[in-house]
């Protein structure tokens, strides 16, 4: 467990701009039970709200459980729903999506795009096309997007989306071996990059590293590179294509009809780290998807047709998969996305958006409000946050300080503001204070509570459920719209991981504790995943990668608390026979994790010792490494093979501290 800030917060807060939608928390209790009796049915009234191309036969199949398929015999097509639909209304010239490139003059943005439902709707079509007629892709084939925060990201995504061609984006922080492990997962046969993208005044130069990971990549036949930032790039002859050339030969206003989709069809797959193994590839279907963002974009963001929402975060995580492309569409909202960092190259790019564009909602994580908190009060004097009406964070658990700050900064202390939990698996948001439903007062440091249809709970060990107050495990009892279909490739991973620990329920992996009047605090993570600026990173990955370094015997990666980012990841590393422990072997052992999995694995501390924690029967125990580095009691160490690795590992980590 990383963090508790469960203690410090005791207030309950009603935001005076949202009173009249106040229920107390028994009443919530009592509405969110008849919906979760009565799950199947509740959801299928959410999920009669969608457009349907064939109404389902039946609302859920659990004959093969846990693998729940929603919705069965319904046909359903996610582009449609978020393009299509708004492009034939009045909606057709409404903004749906504001792009904005990273300023390179100071405050003023270079590159601005407003596109419309009706530009969308060219562009979607033109996309498909593309992937149809030029690819010969089809149904049930996979593609990867390797794209910076631009607009042919969400393009592409909905292109595929109409066709039934499962996409899988890849943050565009990951290295080549991250790429090419997730490309040869998914067997992608084509990959979608771009020359570049910009991120703190440098490109990042995504076809040079895309062709590094193609060197290991035999799936992929084709690379389509859309030109961003006009940094040369080599072009493979036969096999590389410029976008801008290949769409040039697109038919203007080219219709690509919609795939008849199925619901529970997979659209798409989105890698995440777990405690073992490489990334899981988890596969998300459209039906129950396209229904729990309808619902959580309606109860927790409150959406209306005026609004213009900003979810901070890149479309490379579930977030923005979530509530930057797909839901806000869904409802023919106005997204923001924008590429490049919230601080960079001012501490106000963050403020100068929300100013520019009216922001009405706001989406953000505990980290980056940290980050603007280290620039002071006075570095926010004067600006306009007045357009903002509700927000939310998402991430990781949102400290006392930063959500007093932002709260009182931003939200003027008269504003929703929630720290709503869900993760990459669940597709939407699971809990939530849902001020657009109801709002039960808002209880900071609070997760609220399960939305309903949600049968979340906190058990022990057995799996019975604890007192109020006792820290125990989250977990979801019952199928949801939204849950993951399996684990691409590997459906008995997705049995071992998820529904295995408690049988026949749904365990998330976090620490939690519900109080007595019902709301959910999660804690943190109780395996050995670690967040690092809200972003999960298994601490195998960097263990696995650092014992491919040459000079690396063995390795333990454990994550200890970061006033910034929540938490960080260090490394204890055992050398092979001959290896000297230097500074530059330090640099260089971090170098190569970068390498190996990208910028967001940097270690902040790397220590090197004779022996590392294990058991006898030679697992490593990270446990104990962890307590010794957070001061905690080391628990129960009877299967400690050795103690004195123990002193060497607190020797080490003081020496340096
Ligand atoms: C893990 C999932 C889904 C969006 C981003 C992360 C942690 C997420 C909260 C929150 C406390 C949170 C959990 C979870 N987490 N939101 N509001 N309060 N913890 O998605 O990368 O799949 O990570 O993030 O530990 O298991 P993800």
């Amino acid at each position: 467990m990383s963090v508790n800030w469960a203690l410090p917060f005791e207030e309950r807060i009603i935001p005076s701009k949202y009173q009249s939608k106040v229920i107390s928390p028994s009443t919530y209790k009592d509405l969110h039970k008849i919906a979760t009796e009565n799950y199947r049915e509740f959801w299928a009234s959410i999920a009669s709200q969608l457009e349907w191309t064939r109404p389902w036969d039946k609302i859920l199949d659990e004959t093969n459980p846990p693998f729940y398929k929603w919705f069965v015999g319904g046909e359903i097509n996610a582009s449609y729903l978020a393009v299509d639909r708004h492009a034939k209304s009045w909606r057709k010239n409404k903004v749906a999506i504001i792009w904005e490139g990273e300023p390179t003059e100071g405050d003023k943005p270079k590159d601005i795009r407003y596109l419309t439902y009706g530009d969308l709707y060219r562009e979607v079509n033109r996309a498909a096309y593309i992937l149809k007629e030029v690819y010969g892709l089809k149904k049930g084939d996979a593609i990867s997007l390797y794209l910076p925060m631009i607009p042919e990201l969400p393009i592409f995504m909905l292109a595929a989306a109409r066709l039934g061609i499962v996409f899988s984006v890849v943050f565009s922080g990951f290295s080549a071996q991250a790429l090419a492990d997730r490309i040869n997962d998914a067997k992608a046969k084509l990959l979608i990059t771009a020359d570049g993208g910009w991120r703190r005044g440098k490109v990042v130069p995504l076809k040079e590293i895309a062709d590094k990971a193609l060197e290991s990549a035999p799936s992929v036949k084709n690379v389509l590179v859309v030109r961003r930032t006009g940094n040369n790039v080599n072009m493979k002859e036969g096999r590389d294509e410029f976008f801008d050339s290949v769409y040039k030969q697109v038919p203007l206003n080219v219709y690509v009809e919609p795939e008849r989709t199925k619901s529970e069809d997979p659209l798409f797959i989105l890698y995440t780290s777990g405690t073992t193994g490489k990334p899981k590839g988890i596969v998300h279907d459209i039906g129950g998807y396209m229904t729990i963002l309808h619902a959580t974009m309606n109860w927790v963001f409150d959406i209306k047709d005026t609004d213009i929402m900003w979810t901070s975060a890149d479309i490379g995580w579930i977030t923005g998969h979530s509530y930057i492309v797909f839901g806000p569409l869904l409802e023919g909202a106005t997204t923001i996305m924008y590429e490049g960092a919230l601080d960079y190259p001012t501490p106000d790019r963050w403020t100068s958006i929300i100013e520019r564009y009216g922001v009405t909602i706001l989406y953000t994580s505990p980290t980056a409000i940290r980050s603007f908190m280290k620039f002071g009060e006075d570095t926010y004097k004067g600006k306009d946050f007045s357009t903002i009406r509700l927000m939310h964070s998402v991430g990781e658990p949102i400290n006392p300080e930063a959500f007093k700050w932002f709260f009182k900064l931003v939200g003027k202390e008269s504003i929703p503001f929630g720290s709503t939990w869900w993760m990459t698996e669940t597709g939407g948001i699971m809990i939530s204070h849902l001020p657009g439903l109801y709002l039960i007062p808002l209880k900071p440091g609070t997760n609220g509570m399960p939305l309903p249809g949600i049968d979340a709970d906190v058990v022990d060990e057995n799996g019975n459920p604890t007192k109020p107050e006792e820290r125990g495990y989250l977990v979801i009892k019952k199928p949801w719209p939204g849950m993951p279909l399996t684990i691409w490739g590997d459906p008995e991973r997705y049995i071992k991981v998820y529904w295995s620990k408690f049988p026949g329920i749904f365990y998330p992996g976090d620490f939690a504790v519900k109080d007595s009047d019902g709301y959910f605090w999660i804690l943190g993570r109780a395996d050995e995943v670690i967040k690092v600026a809200g972003h999960r990173l298994g601490t195998y990955e960097l263990e696995s990668a650092l014992i491919h370094h040459p000079a690396v015997a063995e390795a333990a990666v454990v994550g200890i608390p970061d006033p910034l980012k929540g938490e960080v990841p260090v490394a204890f590393v055992v050398l092979k026979v001959g290896q000297k422990p230097s500074e530059e072997l330090k640099k260089n052992l971090n170098d190569w994790v970068r390498e190996q999995v990208g910028p967001i694995a940097s270690l902040s501390g790397i220590y090197f010792v004779t022996k590392l924690p294990k058991t006898r029967s030679g697992k490593i125990m990270r446990r104990v490494v962890k307590a010794v580095l957070t001061n905690q009691p080391i628990g129960d160490v009877t299967t400690l093979e050795d103690e004195a690795s123990v002193e060497e590992v607190k020797k080490a980590y003081e020496e340096l501290k």
